[in-house]
């Protein structure tokens, strides 16, 4: 496996290769991003892993400074993962300059949801993955394929509208969410939690579970009894001492409210002490 830091190493040590399969990550690398490097390999004939924290997805008062990087541990569980090549920039080397170009995403999916909670989030995340598409697959020859995981749900949906709209050549895979044995799903930021909220922390999936539960139940009622459903759930979850943004079920396609009969996903997200868990679940 190759190490490399710059945008020129990159494109050089691509060169012999036709269909890179790239797995975007910001590090501290845990079972969920090795079964995304997994789904990478079965699709393209290099894999390439990077590694970056995005300030531009980061508000300031969010925790850019202190999330974990891990670059060494990082790049032994990619090797034994069979990952081909690491590509770890400098935020000097991403962003030379500031940043001015930026991806603005369709406020109807980007501004909901996550992107209410954390506004901006999807710009950044546009940004920086439009920016990595370039510096991977500018001189790919064949198929060209991104990985992410479904963990967070609306970002795959916003990197997928965005390669349609703008004709990107490369096949987008959503790769299912590895969870812990109790359910908690897996996450750089439960590094954070104490003993006690890591214990707390599997509430928040078994509240989307109850939550999906009680939509399902709903039936062809789901329009009227959703609202009271939802605010239900928040109430429950806050009884435990969470602070829930939102807990809510929406249409799997564009996560707007759903009809009877839509393909449902239940999305939240909640802090718990000073971290900030989501998670989803298609129901
Ligand atoms: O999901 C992440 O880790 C990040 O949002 C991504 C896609 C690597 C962009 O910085």
């Amino acid at each position: 496996m190759k190490l490399v830091h710059t945008i020129a190493d990159l494109r050089d040590a691509l060169r012999p290769y036709d269909s890179p399969a790239l797995v975007p990550t910001m590090g501290n690398l845990h079972a969920g991003h090795l079964a995304l490097v997994k789904a990478a390999k079965a699709r393209g004939d290099v894999t390439v892993a990077s590694i970056f924290v995005n300030r531009l997805q980061f508000a300031p008062h969010e925790d850019f400074d202190t999330y974990p990087r891990t670059l060494e541990a990082d790049c032994e569980k990619l090797q034994a993962t069979g990952c081909d090549l690491v590509f770890a920039p400098s935020e000097r080397e991403m962003y030379p300059e500031p940043q001015g170009y930026k991806v603005q995403p369709p406020a109807d999916l980007a501004d909901i949801l996550e992107g209410h909670f954390r506004p901006g989030f999807f710009t950044g995340v546009c940004t920086v993955v439009m920016k990595l598409f370039q510096c991977v697959f500018s001189e790919a020859k064949g198929p060209r394929t991104a990985v992410f995981g479904l963990k967070d749900y609306q970002q795959q949906l916003v990197i997928r509208r965005m390669v349609k709209q703008f004709a990107m050549p490369i096949d987008i895979v959503a790769g299912a969410t590895e969870r812990a044995p109790d359910g908690l799903a897996l996450s750089s930021r439960n590094g954070y939690l104490s003993e006690t909220e890591r214990a707390e922390a599997v509430q928040l999936s078994l509240a989307l579970r109850a939550l999906g539960r009680d939509a399902l139940a709903a039936a062809d009622g789901l329009e009227r009894h959703l609202p009271a459903l939802e605010a239900r759930a928040m109430q429950a979850l806050a009884a435990r001492g969470w602070q829930p943004d939102y807990l809510t079920v929406r249409r799997r396609d564009d996560l707007q409210p759903p009809k009877a009969g839509d393909a449902l996903v239940v999305l939240g997200a909640a802090r718990l002490g000073s971290t900030r868990l989501i998670d989803n679940l298609e129901i």
